[in-house]
Order: structure tokens, then C-alpha cells, then sequence
């Protein structure tokens, strides 16, 4: 199986409605004078929900092939629920991901596994595809070694998922995040490599095959390289690099 690779820019809490319409023009503009291959290597961005629709009309004017989707879901479908954000509202804006169990969603908002996997059905259940986000502290690192959260984080994320649902995992060691100390690409690609055998645990041989695992924590321009060189890496998400455009342009286009 041959899984076309993923560069996703996780905006986090920046770029207001204005800032997200003249971002995602230009970075379209950049792709397209650099003759960008999307189907070699998919490019998408995950704005704060009130630049959702902004993206939406500037990707669908021009039909432009950068992918979008939000940073949280609700687990609810509607209803007394102040503040949150369903799945279906989400599809409706023709988002194609959202982001499950981010380690600021995890750590700043306590959200557990439980959480995490009822956020997992709730997008599955609106056909989007949840970028499922797991990783390991410090202290779980110097505790467990590097894989044994992560992969317990994403065993329990698919519980009651199908075989043939489309996810996408994202693993990111929490110590890497925004650290400016990212993983060497052979520690991302050993627990990569674990993930893909939980993945191949709970879901069989096919969807592990298929299933993109990306690596997150500062990467840049300069470090991609290495990263996508592993055998299961199959991305990254980029968090503050994604916010400077030729950076971010410069990640997506790795390969020239
Ligand atoms: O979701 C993105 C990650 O949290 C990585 O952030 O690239 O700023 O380290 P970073």
C-alpha cells in the first residue's frame, strides 16, 4: 500500500477571520507557482472554528485541492451544550478532519481517553476523518519508555472503531511540542512503527496498511526531510511552523 503523505498546519489559537482568508490565498498561490503535486503530497490546515467557513469559500472559489478541518469536536450531535461545536456543523462546512485529543486538549481541558474515543465516533459518525493525537510526556518518557502511552492513548481512541473507518494518528511526543526540540526521525519512526502494530491490533492488517501516522512536535522546513525519510512517518503536524507561510510552504513542498 502506498499512503500519500500528509503536511497539516495546526493554527492553534492564532490567525483571526482576516488573517485566515489572506493565509490560505497566498498559501494556495504558493502551491500552485510551484506546480504543487497534491496528490504526491496533501497539504491541509486546521484554523480556529470561526475561520472555518472563511477557508471554505477561498478553497471552494478556486477549487483548490488544501484540505481543512477543526481543532476539537463536541462528543454531543446537538442540544444545552454552550460553547461547543458538533461534527455535523463541521461536515456542513465540508470540512474533511478534525483534530482528536491534541495534548492541549488533553493537559488544558482534561480530557481523557474516554473523551478522545467519544470524539472519535462523533466525527466518524458525520464522515470526518479524526486526526487522533497521542503522545508521551517527559515524565511518561523517563517512566514507561516512548511508546507504551502513546499506543495505550491510541488502543483505547479505537475502541469501537471500524476496520474500515478513515483516521489519520498523529503522534507527538508532548515534550516536542512547541519545544523547539523535536524527536530524531529514529524515535519518531520506533513509535511510529508500535503504532502502526496497535493499529494492525485493533483494526487488522488493511487499515493499518493504509492509515497515515504523522509526526508532531517542531518540525520545520529543515527538519522534514528526515522525518518523511522513515518508513512510518507519513506526515507531519505542524504546529508553529504552520503560521509563516514559505515555512509551511517550504514543509508541504519537502521533496523539491
Ligand atoms: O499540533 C501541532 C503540535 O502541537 C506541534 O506544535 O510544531 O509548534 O511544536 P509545534
Amino acid at each position: 500500500t502506498t499512503r500519500t503523505p500528509l503536511i497539516a498546519g495546526n493554527w492553534k489559537m492564532n490567525l483571526d477571520h482576516f488573517q485566515a482568508i489572506a493565509f490560505v490565498q497566498k498559501l494556495a498561490w504558493a502551491l500552485k507557482d510551484a506546480k504543487h503535486d497534491y496528490s504526491s503530497v496533501e497539504a491541509a490546515v486546521f484554523p480556529p472554528f470561526t475561520d472555518l467557513r472563511s477557508v471554505q469559500t477561498i478553497v471552494q472559489a478556486d477549487k483548490y485541492e488544501i484540505g481543512y478541518g477543526a481543532q476539537d469536536v463536541s462528543v454531543h450531535a446537538s442540544g444545552a451544550y454552550t460553547g461547543e461545536v458538533a461534527a455535523s456543523f463541521l461536515a456542513s462546512l465540508d470540512c474533511r478532519y478534525v483534530l482528536v485529543g491534541h495534548s492541549e486538549r488533553r493537559t488544558l481541558h482534561g480530557e481523557d481517553d474516554a473523551v478522545v474515543a467519544a470524539k472519535v465516533s462523533a466525527a466518524l459518525g458525520s464522515s470526518l476523518v479524526p486526526v487522533i493525537c497521542v503522545g508521551e510526556t517527559a515524565e511518561d518518557l523517563e517512566k514507561h519508555g516512548p511508546s507504551a502511552v502513546p499506543v495505550a492513548q491510541l488502543t483505547r481512541a479505537l475502541e469501537g472503531v471500524d476496520s474500515a473507518a478513515d483516521i489519520v494518528v498523529a503522534y507527538e511526543p508532548v515534550w516536542a511540542i512547541g519545544s523547539g526540540q523535536a524527536a530524531t526521525p529514529k524515535q519518531a519512526e520506533q513509535v511510529a512503527a508500535e503504532l502502526r502494530s496497535a493499529l494492525r491490533e485493533s483494526l487488522g492488517d488493511e487499515a493499518a496498511d493504509r492509515t497515515r501516522i504523522l509526526y508532531g512536535g517542531s518540525v520545520k522546513a529543515n527538519n522534514i526531510a528526515g522525518f518523511m525519510r522513515e518508513p512510518n512517518v507519513d506526515g507531519a503536524l505542524v504546529g508553529g511552523a504552520s503560521l509563516d507561510l514559505n515555512e509551511f510552504a517550504s514543509i508541504i513542498r519537502y521533496q523539491s
